[in-house]
Order: structure tokens, then sequence, then C-alpha cells
């Protein structure tokens, strides 16, 4: 029996899909013989991902370079992925920034950035998406959130309250869009070995990593782009408004 779960055949964007959990999610996507589209900062990265999984599955792709910050340039992008996909069925919000800055000393900037870049883009690109996603049978959404919108991490107050608040967003846009036929979850990632986390990954941060999980190893991208692949298709048909955690067992423990 395959793994790959039963997909609609409607388009994909997936925004930092240029790197890490968003590149592998290309993949995994284009695997399932979805259209997709990397929308990334890296418009040069975005673009090669995109040409690697057409000529490797045989599916439409384009890779758009953006800022997902700046609003004003989805509108263009949203026609040129419609017109190189044919479809918009799905969204993946992967793009993503760690910013330190504790709560007695963090800068507003970071502050500033680390919700705009999660959780007010988020809001945005579900906004500007709703008519291509109501038209579309099957349609989903995942937000790339993490085990920080559960847990508090003392170093990222900004990136902790971002991704909670990605929780609540899914809920409140099932709630709404459920209802024409859009489902909304989150996908939770515990520590996932990718360019976010490279300065942390020397032998020493790998090994402190990999012990605090029962399953006594860090995560790979592809650990996350099989859950996203799973809630964008239609085996989650019933699965809407809340979060798959896919963290080794980190959560499941006490530290
Ligand atoms: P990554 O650094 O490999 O990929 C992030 C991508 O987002 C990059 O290609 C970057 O250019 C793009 N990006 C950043 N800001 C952007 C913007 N304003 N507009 C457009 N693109 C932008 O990182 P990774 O690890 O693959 O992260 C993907 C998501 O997973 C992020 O939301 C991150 O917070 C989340 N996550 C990652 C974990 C990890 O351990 N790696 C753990 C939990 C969550």
């Amino acid at each position: 029996m395959s793994s790959i779960a039963h997909s609609p055949s409607t388009g994909v964007i997936i925004t930092g899909g240029a790197s890490g959990i968003g590149a592998s999610t290309m993949h995994a996507l284009a695997e399932a013989g979805r259209p997709v589209a990397a929308w990334d900062l890296n418009g040069d990265r975005a673009v090669a991902v995109a040409a690697e999984v057409q000529a490797k599955y045989g599916v439409a792709a384009i890779g758009i370079g953006i800022d997902v910050t700046d609003h004003a340039a989805f509108v263009s992008a949203v026609r040129g992925t419609r017109a190189a996909l044919g479809t918009i069925g799905g969204l993946v919000h992967g793009a993503g920034i760690v910013g330190a800055g504790p709560i007695d000393s963090f800068d507003d900037a970071v502050w500033n950035l680390a919700l705009a870049t999660h959780l007010t883009a988020a809001a945005v690109l579900i906004r500007e998406l709703s008519s291509d996603l109501t038209a579309n049978p099957g349609s989903a959404v995942v937000l790339v959130a993490s085990m920080a919108a559960i847990v508090g991490f003392d170093a990222n107050p900004a990136y902790c309250a971002a991704k909670s608040g990605m929780l609540g967003l899914a809920r409140s846009a099932t709630a709404r869009l459920g209802p024409l036929g859009v489902r909304i979850n989150c996908v939770c990632p515990g520590f996932i070995d990718t360019p976010m986390m490279a300065p942390s990954l020397d032998a020493a941060g790998l090994e402190r990593f990999a012990s605090r999980a029962p399953l006594r190893r860090i995560g790979q991208p592809s650990d996350i782009a099989t859950g996203i692949r799973f809630l964008l298709s239609d085996d989650a048909s019933f699965v809407s408004g809340t979060e798959l955690v896919v963290d080794g067992g980190v959560l499941a423990t006490t530290w």
C-alpha cells in the first residue's frame, strides 16, 4: 500500500519553500502529484527548488521571491501562482525566523518582525486566498507553528507568542471557513535539523536535543513534510482547527 495520502490535485503555495521544512514539503507534495509554488525571501533558491521538483516529479512548479510581511506583493504573486499551477487549493505557511530577546529586555523590532512573519502573514495569506480555497473542493491550510506554541522558551517570547497565536488563528479560521469547505490546521515541529537550527547543531547540540526526545533523535524536515502532506490530504478530511505535534515525544515528557 502506498504511504502517500489521497490528495486533491489542486496547487499548493508553500511559504518558506526554499529551505528546510518548506523545501521538503515541496518534494512531499509534488511526490503526491500536487502542483507547488515556493514563496520565499530567497527567490533564487525558491526557483531552484521548484525546478528540482518539476524535473523529479513532473508536476507544475514555480518559485517566487517575496517577503511575506509585504502584503502589497501578494496580489501579483497569487496571480502568477494561479497562472502557473492552474488552481490554488492549499497553503502551507512555513516562512519563519528566530529572533532572541527575553521578556525583560527584548527589542521592539524583534517582536514586530516575529509577529509579522509568523502570525500576521498567516492571517493575511488566508484572507487573500479565501476565494481560491473556497472555490476548490478539498482545500486546506497548514500553518507551521512549533512546540514553542505550547511550551515556553525563555529566550524567545516573541516567537512563542507568534506561534501560540497561530493555533488560535487556525481555530478561528476553521469556525469561519469550515462551513465553506476549507480546513485549517497547524503542525508543531520539535527540534528539526534545518538551516534555522544550524547554529545550535554542533555535535554537543545534536546530542543535547536527541537526548531530550523519547525517540532519541533530532527530527528531519521530511518528518514534518509528511505530517503536512497528511493534513493537506483527503485522508484528513475530518480534521480542522487543531494541531499535529511532530516532536519525537518531547512534549509528552518532562525534560
Ligand atoms: P529555514 O531557515 O530552513 O527556512 C525558513 C525559510 O523561510 C527560509 O527559506 C527563509 O528565506 C524564509 N523566510 C524567512 N522570512 C521570510 C519572509 N519574511 N518572507 C518569505 N520567506 C521568508 O527554517 P525551517 O527550520 O525550515 O523553518 C520552517 C518553519 O518551521 C518556521 O516557521 C519555523 O519557525 C518552524 N519551526 C522550525 C523548527 C526547527 O527545529 N527547525 C522547530 C519548530 C518550528
